[in-house]
């Protein structure tokens, strides 16, 4: 324990001293030249000089302690009823086996694998396994479409592409070599192999000369060592919504990442080597990569891999068997896993079924934390529910209630203050600092710390223009919100068209370049809407063009169709209708902010730039007849 301001001080005055002190807790081949290379604005590199490996500090370095008995990672899979437990040394040598397949297929540093497979232990040994011999992974998550699939094969350009042949969905299989296989076709680029994990539940069909089954691939292959990295080369590259179609590759590097992930283990979660955490999240997120996998594993950690859902696999208690079973003391999931729970067992009747004696404490994020949800886990579970804000770029918590530096008061609906390291700063139009309790940018102050990007992949000029042109010397969130008088910060809504759908990042603007290749649509809008369950979802308005005559009954599956089989079920886009015109102003923006307004039954005020304001009678009714504005 220690006091929050003091560090959080010293974190910035200092941040040369700060951080080499917590890479002290990180094994290095060789220690870095210089903590913080800031030779290189608004470029900035951590650990320049160093080497490691994270493979290593993940799982080697726990045998070669003597911890090689302990459980590394339970995969719990309730929709498959198994339970698979993997020690350290087991974790070891399966990952050191599968570098080894890699290898063999001409793997090596700097190379990428893309791994597109479900929630199943072999998907985190791949991506180890990739750190093991320098590879760079790049997970993409399984809810997505071939063609988002392809769209990351031709930025990556991976050597191989290690996938499974389904994922299962409740009620369903989803077979994944069918859309790996229409992926590659779609792709420029042309992976030389493919790795893929026979399920039972599903056969794949394999493609003679390119791809080749893993119990194959593992079977034929040397166990590799360890390889030592430069700190500042790439662990991973992971793609984001942006405000278009194409997807922004953030990059992360190996030393800041090992240095920050683990300090944020034990003083931001309070979790210390040997005991169980859980991230019910997938491998495909940002939450996935850090506290499924690399966090959880470089402190020392049990990590859980959960292949279920909160409710539904079977009941709504499957979160509380899980913390029980398996003795989980600290648990993170998005809060809209909790509204589904909420949902289904108002009155927490599963939750009594259990023993939850071992459990400390909730994180969630991935979304705002609505009192409302906050309030009812803190009734319920009778420990501290803590909000926590990040994003992918990021890669761990920008604000948060430190739980291993000191606790402070909960205020619900804010995730607390700016963790160590991150000089959170609101900012107006001008881009001066605003006063507290005013709304503004949430931006960081350069330079980010440990563990966040760098860059993105192959596009530095993308990485500027995204991040660090708007307000120079500072980076921007991209969401909006204000610092209250005792610093809490208050994160309310997004300054671009990214929605936040069940804890997912999804762009509008991808979604409307889809529905606008349909051949009837003439112009189209996507809004993302409040519901109470997703927290938003997508709601798309399209005008046809001129003679044609299709209603909204008529042309929605195709709509719903289409975004489904471009960008994947994840978009969670069903609801659209047919209107006339799109609100616009004058100079033709379209009033995207308006529509938003209207269907979350807020107080709007057109603009007076608006070309016709009887448009907006149009669109309140069209949206009330979809149900908008939703009752919580
Ligand atoms: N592979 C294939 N399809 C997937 C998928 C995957 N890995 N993950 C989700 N999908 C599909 C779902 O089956 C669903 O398909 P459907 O339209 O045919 O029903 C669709 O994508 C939307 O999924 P989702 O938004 O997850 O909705 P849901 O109704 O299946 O579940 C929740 C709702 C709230 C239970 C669920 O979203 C959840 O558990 N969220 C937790 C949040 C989370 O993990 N966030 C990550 C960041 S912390
Ligand atoms: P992702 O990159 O998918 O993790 O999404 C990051 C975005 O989700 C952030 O920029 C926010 O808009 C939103 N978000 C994540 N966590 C929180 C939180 N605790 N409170 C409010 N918004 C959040």
């Amino acid at each position: 324990m220690g006091d929050y301001q003091s560090i959080y001080n010293r974190s910035l005055t200092n941040p040369d001293e700060f951080w080499a002190e917590a890479a002290e807790d990180i094994h290095w081949y060789k220690r870095w030249d210089r903590v913080l290379d800031d030779s290189n604005p608004p470029f900035y590199q951590w650990f320049t000089g160093g080497r490691l490996n994270t493979c290593y500090n993940a799982v080697d370095v726990h045998v070669e302690n003597g911890a090689g008995d302990r459980l590394a990672l339970i995969y719990d899979s309730p929709v498959t009823d198994s339970v698979r437990k993997i020690s350290y040394q087991e974790l070891r040598d399966l990952v050191a086996q599968f570098a080894g397949a890699l290898a063999n297929q001409g793997v090596g540093k700097g190379d990428r694998v893309i791994v597109y497979m479900p929630m199943v232990p072999e998907a985190a040994i791949a991506m180890l396994a990739c750190a093991r011999i320098g590879a760079i992974h790049s997970v993409v998550f399984g809810g997505f479409a071939a063609n988002e699939l392809a769209t990351r094969i031709d930025d990556a350009k991976p050597k191989v592409i290690v996938s499974a042949s389904c994922g299962i969905e409740p009620g369903r299989v989803v077979e994944y070599k069918p859309l790996l296989d229409e992926a590659i076709e779609l792709a420029t680029y042309k992976p030389a192999h493919c790795i893929v994990l026979a399920r039972p539940q599903a056969t794949a069909t394999m493609v003679d000369g390119r791809d080749i089954d893993w119990s194959e691939a593992v079977a034929g292959a040397e166990p590799a060592d360890c390889v030592p990295v430069e700190a500042t080369d790439p662990l991973y590259i992971l793609y984001t919504s942006g405000t278009t179609g194409e997807p922004k590759g953030v990059v992360r590097d190996h030393g800041g990442h090992a240095v920050a992930l683990k300090w944020s283990m034990k003083n931001i979660y309070d979790v210390d080597a040997g005991q169980v955490y859980w991230a019910a999240s997938d491998v495909g997120w940002v939450v996935g990569h850090s506290y499924i996998v690399y966090a959880p594993l470089l402190q020392g950690c049990t990590t859980i891999m959960f292949e279920g859902k909160p409710v539904g696999t079977p009941d709504p208690g499957a979160f509380w068997r899980v913390i029980a079973e398996h003795g989980v003391e600290v648990m993170f999931t998005a809060p809209t896993a909790f509204r589904a729970i909420k949902k289904e067992d108002p009155a927490g009747e599963y939750i009594k079924k259990y023993d939850l004696s071992k459990f400390r404490i909730l994180f969630l994020a991935g979304e705002r934390c609505d009192p409302d949800t906050l309030h009812w886990a803190e009734d319920m579970l009778k420990v501290p529910v803590i909000d926590h804000w990040w994003q992918t770029e990021t890669g761990w918590a920008i604000a948060a209630n430190c739980m291993g530096i000191d606790f402070a008061p909960v205020k619900p609906g804010s995730p607390t203050r700016a963790v160590p390291g991150y000089d959170v700063q609101v900012l107006d139009e001008e881009g001066n600092p605003v006063a507290a309790n005013d709304m503004g940018a949430i931006s960081i102050k350069l330079p980010l710390p440990p563990g966040t990007l760098p860059t993105l992949w192959n596009n530095d000029a993308r990485y500027q223009e995204s991040y660090l042109s708007r307000f120079p010397g500072y980076y921007l969130t991209g969401d909006a919100g204000y610092k209250d008088n005792d610093d809490y910060l208050w994160i309310m809504s997004r300054i671009d068209d990214v929605i936040n759908v069940a804890g997912h990042r999804l762009s509008t603007g991808a979604m409307e370049e889809v529905l606008a290749s349909h051949p009837d649509v003439a112009e189209c809008a996507v809004i993302g809407a409040a519901d109470p369950l997703k927290g938003q979802l997508p709601v798309g308005m399209v005008v046809l063009k001129a003679g044609v005559d299709r209603n909204d009954k008529d042309i929605l599956p195709e709509l719903v169709h289409l975004i489904r089989d471009q960008i994947g079920p994840v978009a969670a886009f069903k609801q659209a209708t047919v209107v006339q015109r799109l609100p616009k102003t004058r100079s033709g923006k379209v009033l995207r902010g308006t529509m938003r307004k209207i269907a979350d039954g807020e107080r709007y005020k057109a603009p007076a730039t608006i070309d016709d304001p009887v448009i907006l009678e149009e669109i309140t009714e069209a949206l009330k007849i979809l149900g908008y504005p939703k009752s919580g």
